[in-house]
């Protein structure tokens, strides 16, 4: 039997994860789940063949600087943007993510948000808390927006982007959608979705949902400009990533009461959230915890060791991103 490959598990995974792959591989985990600073990270990728990565792990030139064996970096996510894929493909580092698994829980968890944000949930449950509900059922008390009926506006119409306004279906929305490309007319049917320029999104919808992957080119792709196109009383919901809105626009904008609300799980430099946010009652708050269920958690592991093996073994992984390794 030849020497067995190195496996490099850059964030802590699930026991039964480790244990697959110490079945196959020479592995070394992060037990203690703590990020590895860039610089230790490269030190750690020292005669590693695969790394299995998380959201959070950038890898870039100064990490793979480190990789001297390294052939494949396997993404526990469906978004890539914490790695250079470009500097990978130069170094003939196959990256591979896990799109399809987590497309339903990031879905419910928007819808989470949007329904937190729309009925004031967060703020309610705090005074509930505090003992502050002193009177109850006051007629005019914590009224929030009614979803059904109401218009739900889709920026990126991807696999999340559907799964989300299939949803809408159950609440009677209209929903508008804004993607590079039109959906075929038959998925378009099903859900039951328009495609808009993004200013007639901006301006009809009550809820507007952003779900594009991060890139240079969406970044800010919410900004002050965009806030203003929309209505006074609309909700803003971020599940993608942060960084496609723009944090302090969107504080000023909340703070103004110019939108009557937002629901945001991901932001700019997390886990930093901008200030802003914290003492503000009309933005609902979560920790980037889209895929956050056991079993999708659990599907996205599996999913990125099944990449990251076939790639080990020379096949062409199930989840290429740089194609042209193939
Ligand atoms: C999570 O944010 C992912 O990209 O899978």
């Amino acid at each position: 039997m030849g020497e067995r490959k190195k496996v490099l598990v850059a964030r802590q995974v699930f026991p039964e994860v480790v244990e697959a792959l110490r079945a196959r591989f020479e592995v070394e985990h992060n037990d203690e789940d703590r990020p590895w600073p860039p610089e230790e990270l490269a030190r750690r990728l020292r005669g590693v063949d695969g790394l299995l990565s998380s959201v959070m792990d950038r890898v870039d030139e100064t990490v793979l600087a480190g990789g001297d064996r390294l052939t494949v970096v396997s993404n526990i996510a469906v978004g890539t943007n914490n790695i250079d894929i470009p500097a990978c493909t130069k170094r003939g580092v196959k990256v591979t993510n896990t799109p399809g698994v987590l497309d339903d829980t990031t879905a419910d968890l928007t819808w989470a948000l949007l329904m937190a944000a729309a009925r004031r949930i967060a703020e309610g449950d705090a005074l509930v808390r505090r003992g502050g509900w002193d009177i109850a059922f006051r007629m005019q008390d914590r009224l929030g927006a009614d979803v059904h009926h109401a218009t739900l506006g889709i920026i990126g119409m991807g696999r999340i982007g559907q799964a989300i306004a299939k949803r809408a279906g159950g609440f009677d929305m209209r929903v508008l959608y804004h993607n590079r490309n039109r959906l075929p007319e038959a998925d378009e049917k099903r859900l039951n979705a328009t495609l808009v320029d993004r200013d007639r999104l901006l301006a009809e919808s009550d809820f507007v949902v952003v779900m594009v992957p991060y890139s240079p080119a969406v970044h800010h792709l919410i900004g002050a400009a965009e806030i203003a196109k929309m209505k006074p009383t609309a909700i803003l919901v971020n599940t993608a990533r942060g960084g496609v809105v723009d944090d302090a626009a969107l504080v000023a904008a909340l703070r103004e009461r110019r939108i009557a609300g937002a629901g945001l799980d991901v932001f700019e430099g997390e886990p930093k959230v901008n200030p802003g946010y914290l003492d503000l009652p009309n933005a609902v708050l979560t920790p980037h915890v889209g895929s956050a269920t056991r079993a999708t958690r659990l599907r996205m592991c599996e999913t990125a060791v099944a990449n990251l093996v076939a790639a080990l073994e020379g096949r062409v992984p199930p989840n290429l991103v740089n194609r042209e390794l193939a």
